[in-house]
């Protein structure tokens, strides 16, 4: 597995926001969706298939290459938190689908329950999917999305997880379980409290995003 914490200013930025317990709902949420859209580019770098051509500009015949429609490129952002981190993604993948997913972590146990699924039965077996959550924390709501789509034919090669900050936890059963794995994270932070909130992370995502 590998993990990806891109070197990039606005991220920097973005995730600075989104640690400071002063900053207002919807400022969190809009940071959200920025970091979001940062990611989803740079995990799409040499990623997304693009076919080649030729086409007439008002001055000449130029060499054009485009994203090659023909693949299929899927969102699945875990609610609810992941609404948030996916909201812009649509303005930079110019062909996309999205899957919801619902997963709860109950507060005492940690446990995820999956409470909606809008995964298709079977993807197209080249579909890369983007799976988008801001938080991994113990890592065992990822774990039970990224089960659900081995289950429907979507191997590891062909997922990126997206993440606004990450814990070792996390990683860890993410590299056990899912060798080969691409993980893109604004951050990766060193503990996970016994509450399973990432310290010093960013607090509850859903609550910061939605009130
Ligand atoms: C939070 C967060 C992740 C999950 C991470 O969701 O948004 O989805 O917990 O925890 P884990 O790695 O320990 O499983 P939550 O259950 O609070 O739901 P919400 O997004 O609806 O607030």
């Amino acid at each position: 597995m590998l993990v990806f914490v891109p070197p990039h200013p606005l991220i920097k930025h973005w995730v600075s926001v989104l640690r400071n317990e002063q900053t207002p709902c919807p400022i969190f949420k809009n940071a959200m969706a920025e970091l979001g859209r940062l990611l989803i580019y740079e995990a799409s770098r040499d990623w997304l298939p693009t076919v080649t051509g030729e086409i007439q500009s008002p001055m000449g015949v130029a060499s054009v290459e485009f994203i090659d429609p023909r693949e299929p490129v899927a969102v699945v952002p875990i609610l609810r938190a992941g609404l948030a981190l996916v909201e812009h993604a649509s303005s930079i993948l110019p062909a996309m689908k999205t899957y919801h997913l619902g997963i709860s972590r109950d507060e005492e146990t940690l446990q995820p329950t999956i409470y909606l699924n809008k995964l298709p039965d079977k993807f197209f077996e080249r579909t890369r999917v983007f799976v988008v959550d801001p938080m991994l924390a113990t890592g065992g709501t990822v774990l039970a999305a990224l089960t659900l789509l081995k289950k429907r034919g979507v191997d590891n090669k062909h997922i990126k997880v997206i993440s606004a900050v990450a814990a070792p936890p996390a990683l860890q059963k993410l590299s056990e379980n899912f060798p080969g794995l691409h993980v893109y994270t604004g951050i990766i932070d060193s503990t996970v409290n016994d509450k399973g909130f990432i310290i010093p992370g960013l607090g509850d995502a859903g609550d910061r995003s939605f009130g």
